[in-house]
């Protein structure tokens, strides 16, 4: 089929060079000359396992084409799927800017039917708009229809999850669209839902957000082990093991960060407002998630006696393993507090490093664990990166001031490091 991707961020790139390697005819398109030049000698803006692979594939097979034009894209394809940002805007309700504009330049463009594709996290009742304003710019309404197919993909295993989705979802009017659709992705085998427009769009915000709920729960009961003497990693494969409960997002730790869900959870609580309906649930999850990092700082404060004079150093600045992604990235709270607070800053991130570089100049970047633990007052484990796992704690022992590690993601084994020496802090237990 012939598709276009307008957007080259996470979800656009990897759905372009993903259907270009099912065997479709693909363009991607971007307003960005620096990024069309970079993507054309195959080189993507992200970081993000087998991209740059599927990329390179489907440019030197022919399946694959990078544009900065959409009208070129829409004069070459069939379905156009709308992949730009949808950032949360200044009262925490996603911006449509990009979105609209995108819209906007299709209804220019369009001379046969097109399944337009909304394929940003859009709120419920953006598929109306993006219709809209194709009919207020003249298009006929035979020669379009607008379809909702939210993205499930995680940064980190975005091409594995594109091609192994545990659903795929169209919400469409049209049973032509939806069919459309079903044909595009039945390379996948995956189980496809068809729904209204509305109902589609709900299902991206109601699944992250409800994701985002299960993390907070979990570390909520975190901080009830905490005080009671429980075990929140047992709690959890207790519940887990319940089917209905599931043992998936109940790792506790430091709380959800990333591009998406801190983004969809305030998203929901904005169009519950803006429909009449107070969110109140998901106000709380918001609230436990900030306050679970906060805590772990106040622990750590305390038991150092305050951050002046002090330097702590950390391990992982992304928001999750496999990513370069520092979007509500916890580490950014952290080392905010610490350094507000006099306290000095060391860090290691295998690919992270140069985003926060931007955001704080003025902390020590290392290369490794143990140059990161020399002279520091205590470690912290931020983000669980697999180069962070399996370190010589009698190594780390030794190079550290104060043999202090904070666990801010239940990774490591208490006995292993209390038998190096070193005084053992986490989460939920
Ligand atoms: C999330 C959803 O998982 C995807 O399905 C969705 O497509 C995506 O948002 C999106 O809307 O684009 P992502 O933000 O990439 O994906 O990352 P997750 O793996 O969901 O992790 C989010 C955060 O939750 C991370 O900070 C992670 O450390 C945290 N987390 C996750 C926990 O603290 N505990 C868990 O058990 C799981």
């Amino acid at each position: 089929m012939r598709v276009a991707v307008i957007g080259t961020g996470y979800v656009g790139l990897v759905t372009g060079v993903v259907l270009a390697q099912l065997g479709n005819h693909v363009i991607c398109v971007d307003n960005d000359p620096e990024k069309v030049k970079k993507l054309r000698q195959g080189i993507p803006p992200i970081y993000e396992p087998d991209v740059e692979d599927l990329l390179k594939k489907g440019l030197a097979a022919g399946f694959l084409c990078i544009s900065d034009s959409i009208e070129e894209a829409a004069e070459n394809s069939d379905i156009i799927m709308i992949a730009v940002g949808t950032p949360p805007g200044f009262d925490g309700a996603p911006d449509m800017t990009a979105v609209k504009a995108v819209a906007s330049e299709i209804a220019k463009s369009i001379k046969h039917y097109t399944v337009i594709v909304n394929k940003s996290t859009v709120p419920v009742g953006s598929g109306d708009v993006v219709e809209k304003i194709l009919l207020d710019a003249g298009v006929k309404p035979d020669m379009f229809d607008v379809v909702s197919n939210p993205e499930f993909l995680r940064e980190g295993s975005a091409v594995y999850d594109t091609l192994h989705p545990d659903r795929i979802v169209i919400g469409a009017k049209s049973k032509e669209a939806a069919d459309k659709l079903v044909e595009l992705y039945h390379p996948l085998g995956s189980p496809v839902h068809i729904t209204d427009l509305a109902s589609a769009e709900l299902i991206k915000y109601a699944s992250n957000s409800f994701l985002a709920t299960k993390i907070s729960f979990i570390n909520a009961i975190s901080r009830i082990c905490e005080l009671s003497g429980a075990n929140v990693g047992d709690v959890a494969k207790g519940m887990g093991a319940d089917r209905r409960i599931g043992d998936q997002f109940l790792q506790a730790g430091l709380g959800w960060g990333g591009s998406c869900l801190p983004k969809d959870v305030q998203g929901l609580i904005k169009t519950g407002e803006r429909l009449g309906y107070n969110f109140e649930l998901l106000q709380a999850v918001s609230d436990i998630n900030e306050d679970q990092t906060a805590n772990f700082v106040r622990r750590l404060e305390r038991r150092l006696g305050g951050f002046e004079e002090k330097t702590i150093g950390l391990l992982g600045l992304a928001f999750k393993p496999n990513t370069d992604d520092i979007r509500d990235a916890k580490s950014l709270v952290i080392i905010k507090e610490i350094l507000s607070k006099g306290g000095k800053v060391r860090a290691s991130d295998p690919i992270a490093e140069k985003n926060v570089r931007q955001v704080f100049p003025q902390i020590t970047y290392l290369k490794s664990a143990y140059e990161v633990a020399k002279g520091s007052d205590a470690l912290l484990l931020v983000t669980e990166w697999s180069e962070f796992r399996g370190l010589d704690w009698d190594m780390i022992a030794l190079l550290l001031k104060q043999k202090i590690v904070f666990d801010g993601r239940r990774v490591y084994d208490r006995g292993a490091l209390e038998k190096s020496g070193i005084e053992y802090h986490t989460i939920g237990s």
